[in-house]
């Protein structure tokens, strides 16, 4: 252990040193506050020993600085003056210990030895607290990954029967928590609905191919059939007790509401469809309408945000809308970094 004496009197620095010394610590001398400072800049030290009084800093400056600049330095500080204000004042400041001159053996080694004991159960302590925090750290990502890669494993399924790419479903949950993010959700939120958002078409699975992939306008009948995959949807998802699926089965059940209670499968309107089911319907037809498909060319940037007004208050939540359009940058970021894997004319697309 090293130990830092500083005393502006040379003989107790003297008297110090021999009694840390016998007991094995390894002992530098400072006469002032800055030489000391100086020396903790370039050498690790274990403890300081410290007068008070001196010439130029005080001991008590000295800790303050101490604290600020290398905090896991043990100080204990040695008093010309024995005082119970002082010492009070030295430990509220953070000394590890008080000694009285003049000092005597016994007192100087347990001052020291308690002080460096305290500090290593201390910095065993953090480490502890550090490890636990990485682990959880490490966790969250682990929970946050399997999230995604369940998601988009059972997405995985349909994907090849419908008009949605793999990269169209990850935006849409890229954008979903962007907008939680926005609206100041926190990070258990915002994964959620990271990985949930992307299963709001999962209910097409349950639509057959001849609808699905069907080469031309649908007829009555055969939209009734379609836009059961949101309840479908909701059914494959509905009594999970993991969170990000129960989201899941609400977006499912609601991405086709309209804020004006237009939409199907008709049960809800306003801020009575769930937020997280307003938020996936804007960001999908956002991102369709950005996307090219085979049935349609990718509108402008103009062309979509133009839409996008005009159904403000009709299909999407104004208050959405507005905040959607005010960070528009941040979800065409997404849009622009998240591009779709296939040329849209080798995917097969049909549908909505
Ligand atoms: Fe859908
Ligand atoms: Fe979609």
């Amino acid at each position: 252990m090293r130990i830092l004496v500083l005393d502006d009197q040379e003989i107790i620095r003297v008297q110090l040193k021999r009694i840390l010394q016998k007991s094995g610590y390894a002992v530098t001398e400072a006469s002032d506050a800055r030489t000391a400072l100086e020396i903790l800049d370039r050498e690790p030290m274990d403890l300081v020993l410290s007068d008070i009084r001196m010439p130029g800093m005080t001991g008590l400056e000295l800790m303050k600085t101490i604290a600020a600049r290398v905090p896991d330095i043990a100080v204990v500080m040695v008093s010309g003056v024995d005082s119970m204000e002082m010492a009070m004042e030295c430990l509220r400041h953070g000394a590890y210990g008080y000694v009285v001159k003049p000092v005597d053996t016994s007192g100087i080694l347990i001052a020291v030895a308690n002080a460096l004991r305290r500090r290593m159960l201390e910095l065993e302590h953090r480490d502890r607290e550090g490890i636990l925090a990485r682990k959880v750290r490490e966790q969250t990502e682990e929970i946050r990954n399997s999230r995604e890669e369940i998601s988009h494993r059972l997405l995985s399924a349909s994907e090849h029967r419908d008009n949605e790419t793999g990269a169209h479903v990850r935006r849409i949950g890229l954008y979903a928590a962007e907008m939680g993010a926005i609206l100041g959700w926190d990070l258990e939120g915002i994964d959620c609905i990271r990985a949930a958002a992307p299963m709001h078409d999962i209910g097409k699975i349950g639509v057959p191919d001849r609808i699905l992939q069907k080469d031309g306008p649908l007829t009555d009948e055969e939209w009734i059939i379609m836009k059961t995959h949101t309840t479908m949807g909701a059914n494959i998802l509905r009594d999970s007790t993991v969170p990000f699926i129960q989201m899941g089965a609400r977006i499912a059940a609601c991405h086709h509401e309209k804020f004006d209670g237009t939409g199907y499968p008709g049960l809800y309107a306003g801020t009575q469809i769930p937020l997280e089911g307003r938020i996936t319907a804007l960001v999908d037809v956002y991102d369709a309408l950005c996307s090219k498909r085979v049935y349609k060319h990718a509108w402008t940037e103009e062309e979509a945000l133009g839409y996008l007004r005009a159904q403000q208050g009709k299909h999407f939540d104004p208050d959405l809308l507005k905040i959607f359009l005010d960070h528009y940058a941040r979800f065409r970021q997404i849009f622009l970094d998240n591009p779709d894997k296939f040329a849209p004319e080798e995917i097969p697309l049909r549908g909505l």
